[in-house]
């Protein structure tokens, strides 16, 4: 297995995109220690690994505060001996423009995105050189963080920081043999989402403040060239490729795995063709 003996850390692991990524690590043969601010989110993501014949611990932690950031790393140490990989992906949505956002929600949206990464990156950096481990660091963008979406300003600002960020610290931590890369979902599939979580036993949708822009697709896979929007588990494939040796040469990367829809022509609409 790519990953066997290895420990990933994985942040925001609700049954949708994260749980997945964070149950493909597992069957690749990590270590998981999952994260969430939700304490259910973190403790069924385990649970869930552990039924599936893997090992895992969940940890409650709110990806803003240094001091949860710390105590969760050391928890990872404690039970694992370190982190080789980390995947930043603890997320908040709130669909609000420059026009009606307020202050204090944009502060929020961009930390839980941006200094949630950061805290993250700087502490498990520190330990990774601290024990000469050549780790590898992910962090989960969106086509949102590629492309102008109106209507979710803090979003879409916060992940095109974060692919940036993504490549200063690639060069920074080059130097260590640490690699860091990012991954970019775009709109998913539900059903494997809504599967996990009645497998996992948590509720389904999870709440989403705000409301979508005007003139959205009603139907966004016709939109993706390959007609299908991808699943869960197509971005844990690629999560467990980029932390895996076969991506020993590959650092500052972004992986799009969304069916096409950045490289698409804008005038084309593949559902028409
Ligand atoms: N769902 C999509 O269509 C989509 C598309 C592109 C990219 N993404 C990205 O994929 C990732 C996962 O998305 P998802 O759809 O599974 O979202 P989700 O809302 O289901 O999961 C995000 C998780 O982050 C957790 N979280 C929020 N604030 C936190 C904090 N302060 N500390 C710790 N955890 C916190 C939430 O509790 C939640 O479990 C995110 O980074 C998101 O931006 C999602």
């Amino acid at each position: 297995m790519k990953l066997e003996g290895k420990t990933a850390l994985v942040t925001g692991t609700s049954p949708n995109i994260m749980g997945g990524i964070a149950e493909e690590l597992a069957r690749a043969g990590a270590n998981l220690v999952c994260v969430d601010i939700r304490e259910e989110y973190a403790e069924k993501c385990a649970a869930a690994i552990i039924a599936d014949g893997h090992d895992a611990i969940g940890v409650a932690c709110d990806v803003t505060d240094e001091e949860q950031v710390v105590s969760a790393i050391g928890r990872a140490n404690d039970r694992y001996g370190g982190v080789d990989i980390l995947v930043n992906g603890a997320a908040l949505f709130n669909f609000k423009g420059v026009l009606n956002m307020p202050l204090d929600e944009w502060r929020r949206q961009t930390d839980i995105i941006l200094t949630g990464a950061f805290l993250f990156t700087k502490h498990v950096a520190h330990s990774m050189i601290e024990q000469n481990r050549k780790g590898n660091i992910i962090n989960i963008i969106s086509t949102a963080g590629h492309q102008g979406e109106p209507g979710n300003v803090g979003y879409g600002t916060a992940k095109g920081g974060l692919l940036n960020f993504t490549r200063s610290v690639a060069m920074e931590l080059a130097q260590y043999g640490i690699r860091v890369n990012s991954l970019t979902p775009t709109a998913t599939g539900q059903a494997e989402g809504r599967e996990r979580a009645a497998r996992w036993g948590v509720e389904w949708p999870r709440p989403r403040l705000g409301e979508r822009a005007a003139g959205l697709l009603p139907d966004a896979s016709q939109g993706a060239p390959l007609l299908q929007l991808p699943s869960p588990s197509n971005y844990g494939k690629a999560a467990v490729f980029l932390a895996s040796d076969d991506a020993e040469m590959i650092t500052g990367f972004d992986l799009r795995v969304d069916a096409g829809a950045v490289s698409r022509y804008w005038i084309w609409s593949p559902g028409d063709a």
